[in-house]
């Protein structure tokens, strides 16, 4: 009976030692105000045990987000939320709990996923033993399409004019590139320019990026379109072709030279004219005479 025991209780160390484990991914990124799941695996076949979900803090400070007790006896225990202290966050997470024979999946859901949320999420388990695991959860952003102040400039031949191009950058910050195309060509030319584009912040979680151009026109270049891209590896395939803004460059309209213009009563009296106009004034008077005798 001993033995048995003894054997038992070596069995049951090693199968602790080779099976207890916490896993969680060691990085997430989610995008941003999407959904982003954090997963944390209790390989055990422990039937005891306290699941927790812990925010780390930069000062390294710790906050439980939500508790997952089991004393035994249910196959289906229920999360239990902390004391968060921010409401907004607490809005936004779900949990979700799946025990298997050998494993318990507790998986915190994080909605409308913003940059607030980033940080380490740690997993920590009370079973046999004491076991944590961590995940560092990072952010993404689309960049929005970019949108070009003008749509049509007109410009004196040699003068210098600067395009400017916006778009909500996304995260990290995306490249907004300008290219041009001449009439008759078909393809748009990348510009190498030098400028570094401005970002600005539009709030806690979101930057705007300015690129700037100077351009002039010149009669070789009458035509000539710019056009403004965004350009990132968060891109699809049709958000790749489509994320971009055409401005088109002309010089004025040419004036064709004609024969300056004079107001009627300013020319001088021209003696034919006068005559026909006297002669035309004549014959109406005779024709009304005649009418009114008529009458
Ligand atoms: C943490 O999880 C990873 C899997 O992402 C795993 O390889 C590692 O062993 C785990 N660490 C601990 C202490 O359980
Ligand atoms: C993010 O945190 C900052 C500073 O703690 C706070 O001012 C801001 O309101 C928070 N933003 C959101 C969307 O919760
Ligand atoms: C989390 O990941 C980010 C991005 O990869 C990195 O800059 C940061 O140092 C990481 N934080 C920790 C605590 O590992
Ligand atoms: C514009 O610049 C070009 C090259 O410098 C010059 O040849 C041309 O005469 C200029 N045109 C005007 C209208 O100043």
């Amino acid at each position: 009976m001993e033995h048995i025991l003894t054997i038992l209780t070596f069995l049951f160390g090693l199968f602790k030692l080779s099976s207890e484990s916490v896993i969680t991914m060691p990085s997430v990124v989610g995008m941003k105000d999407s959904k982003v799941n954090l997963e944390c695996r209790y390989q055990s076949t422990a039937v005891w045990y306290i699941i927790q979900w812990k925010r780390l803090y930069p000062n390294m400070e710790s906050e439980t987000i939500t508790t997952l007790k089991n004393d035994g006896k249910s196959s289906t225990p229920m999360p239990i939320w902390e004391g968060i202290r921010d409401d907004n966050f607490r809005t936004r997470v779900r949990t979700s709990v799946y025990v298997d024979v050998t494993s318990v999946d507790f998986t915190l859901s994080i909605h409308e996923f913003s940059c607030n949320d980033t940080g380490m999420y740690v997993c920590q388990v009370v079973g046999s033993d004491l076991l944590k695991n961590a995940t560092n959860l990072t952010i993404t952003a689309k960049p929005e399409a970019p949108r070009v102040i003008d749509d049509e400039v007109i410009l004196e031949e040699n003068d210098t004019y600067t395009l400017e191009c916006t778009a909500t950058a996304g995260i990290p910050v995306a490249d907004l590139r300008w290219y041009y195309k001449i009439p008759g060509s078909s393809d748009f030319v990348r510009i190498d320019t030098e400028s570094e584009q401005e970002v600005l912040d539009l709030d806690d979680c979101s930057q705007k990026a300015i690129q700037k151009i100077d351009v002039i026109v010149n009669p070789e270049t009458d035509g000539i379109i710019y056009r403004c891209k965004v350009e990132s590896d968060l891109l699809n395939e049709e958000e790749r072709n489509n994320f971009h803004d055409d401005v088109l460059l002309k010089l004025p309209k040419k004036i064709v030279p004609q024969p300056e213009y004079r107001m009627p009563q300013t020319k001088p009296p021209d003696s034919n004219r006068a005559n026909s106009i006297s002669g035309y004034l004549t014959l109406s008077l005779t024709v009304l005479v005649i009418i009114t005798a008529l009458l």
